[in-house]
């Protein structure tokens, strides 16, 4: 390996993708700690339990989702928020572990994000067909802190727009272990999933899970 293949940073600069100025697909970055994360979310759902919740139009949304951290973000008919409670439980969410902080801070500073410090971390569940419309997260107080995406399970195609709904949306296949950052002038992107392909994963069989770490508050 060439100095200029690390350059300083952890990953080799052929597992770096940049997305866009501010965006950058880190190639299984995930992937060492795809057993601790599983555990994690395993006990994560057993707490909060996965849930398809109602958009603030009505709709039932086809990806399940649960939160971990001090924030959750959650949806309902009165809108979207940031809470510190689960609805469903009245309990507070599931603490963010270590591991999970971590990842998500070390997928930050590789991205170019130092001291990213995320207090709330949204968990997607996707089943075949399941899949996200395209969407700015700008639900977050500060917009100055990046998001960290972190992709495992069945493969997704990953749609990354520009600021504005119109723009046209690159297409990027997901898959188990890779993570993307997007921040700085990428930070307000649009994004979203195409519908999952149906599939089998040797760890998480026909599912695809995403953590979105934010900073909420
Ligand atoms: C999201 O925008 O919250 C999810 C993105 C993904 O599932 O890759
Ligand atoms: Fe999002």
């Amino acid at each position: 390996m060439t100095a200029d293949l690390f350059d300083g940073l952890d990953t080799p600069a052929s597992a770096r993708e940049p997305l866009a100025p501010g965006a950058m697909l880190l190639r299984g970055f995930a992937r060492p700690d795809e057993v601790e994360l599983l555990a994690a979310i395993e006990a994560i759902t057993a707490q909060a339990p996965f849930r398809r919740m109602i958009t603030p139009g009505g709709h039932q949304m086809s990806v399940a989702m649960t939160n971990c951290g001090p924030f959750g973000w959650v949806t309902d008919r009165s809108g979207y928020r940031y809470d510190a409670v689960d609805p469903e439980s009245g309990q507070p969410w599931p603490a963010m572990s270590p591991l999970l902080r971590e990842l998500a801070e070390n997928a930050a500073r590789e991205a170019g994000f130092p001291g990213f410090a995320p207090d709330a971390c949204l968990i997607n569940r996707y089943e075949p067909g399941a899949k996200m419309s395209l969407h700015q997260d700008r639900d977050e107080r500060d917009v100055g802190a990046p998001i960290v995406s972190v992709s495992l399970g069945l493969p997704a195609t990953f749609l990354f727009g520009g600021l504005k709904r119109t723009d046209k949306a690159q297409r990027h296949r997901l898959v188990h272990g890779d993570v993307v950052v997007w921040g700085g002038p990428a930070r307000l992107a649009f994004h979203g999933v195409a519908p999952l392909a149906d599939g089998e994963h040797a760890l998480l069989g026909s599912r695809r899970i995403n953590l979105t770490f934010r900073r909420a508050r």
